[in-house]
């Protein structure tokens, strides 16, 4: 499976600790580190790492942690050669706390990734004509997003839109997506409901469809997916793992669903798949650092009852 990625970088500044602090309080914190992150990024790393060739466009910045997020992107054996880096900006930073439920808190400041403009898209747009799917995310700018998603229709190419961070969608957009992949707030932030029980998931996916969304699959965390196509609307649960920190859950369910997309025999099994490499995600601390690796979503998904 050939997936392309177009999307955010980051390094994440992230603090453990043990109760997120409420306004004006100060907390002293448990561990700190520097790890690299970003939803573009994250996708791709776990794309690569569930087994698919994964070609990567973002822009980051020509500072040390620009440097060092490339160094780590081209470790997982991902395809750089669009990743531009800007003169003048600085590379994505997310600051992150997370409590020792797994819970978590993200502020993103985005740099370079704002300036990920829709030239540099079409200054790549001969991949197009042999990627599998492209898959995209909402940390880089609407417009970019757009382009990318016209580009991808006009080739034919599948497009995968991760809407995070949530944000109200034109419908022109939504009607050119093959799958959109909400969680719960983004979910309320496109159709309105909340998917706190298997009936509001359904109604809010049905928005969606009407809305002419090819495929929805809704996540929701621990309960595992819910998946609506013209075949069948169908919950697809998760694996009950410990999680210790949940950033970076649904870039690893993403990433995995593109890379799974060509080799599984039904949607529902590329969800299963998904779901399996988020829970494996959250059961350790960090973004890239924490997502699986294709034998161990497979392992996971070989224990689960059939
Ligand atoms: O989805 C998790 C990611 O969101 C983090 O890696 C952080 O960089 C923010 O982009």
């Amino acid at each position: 499976m050939s997936v392309l990625v177009i999307g955010s970088s980051n390094t994440d500044l992230i603090v453990q600790l043990e109760n997120l602090p409420s306004p004006g309080q100060t907390v002293m914190a448990d561990a700190f580190s520097t790890l690299p992150g970003g939803k573009g990024a994250n996708q791709a790393v776990a794309a690569a790492r569930a087994g698919a060739f994964v070609t990567f466009i973002a822009r980051i910045g020509s500072d040390a942690f620009g440097l060092r997020a490339m160094r780590c992107l081209e470790t997982e054996g991902i395809d750089t050669t669009f990743v531009l880096r800007d003169p003048d900006l600085a590379s994505g930073i997310a600051s992150i706390l997370v409590d020792r439920r797994g819970e978590n808190v993200i502020a993103v400041i985005p740099g370079a990734n704002a300036a990920l403009s829709p030239v540099q898209v079409d200054a790549a747009a001969t991949l197009f004509e042999r990627v599998s799917i492209c898959l995209l995310q909402l940390e880089t700018p609407l417009p970019t997003v757009l382009h990318a998603t016209g580009l991808a229709k006009e080739h034919g190419v599948p497009v995968i839109l991760n809407p995070a961070p949530g944000r109200k969608l034109p419908p022109r957009l939504l009607s050119d997506l093959f799958i959109l992949t909400p969680n719960e707030t983004e979910t309320e932030i496109l159709t309105g409901i909340l998917p706190d029980s298997e009936k509001t998931a359904r109604q809010a996916a049905d928005i969606l469809m009407d809305l002419g969304v090819k495929n929805v699959v809704i996540t929701l965390g621990a309960r595992g997916a819910l998946l609506a196509s013209a075949r069948e609307t169908v919950m697809v649960p998760a694996p009950t793992v410990d999680a210790r920190d949940t950033t970076g859950a649904g870039d690893a369910f993403n990433g995995a669903l593109a890379a799974a997309l060509g080799q599984a025999r039904s949607l529902a099994d590329a969800v299963a798949f998904a779901n399996c490499a988020g829970a494996l995600a959250v059961t350790r601390v960090g973004a890239q650092s924490a997502l699986p690796r294709e034998t161990q979503i497979r392992a996971l998904m070989d224990q689960r009852p059939h």
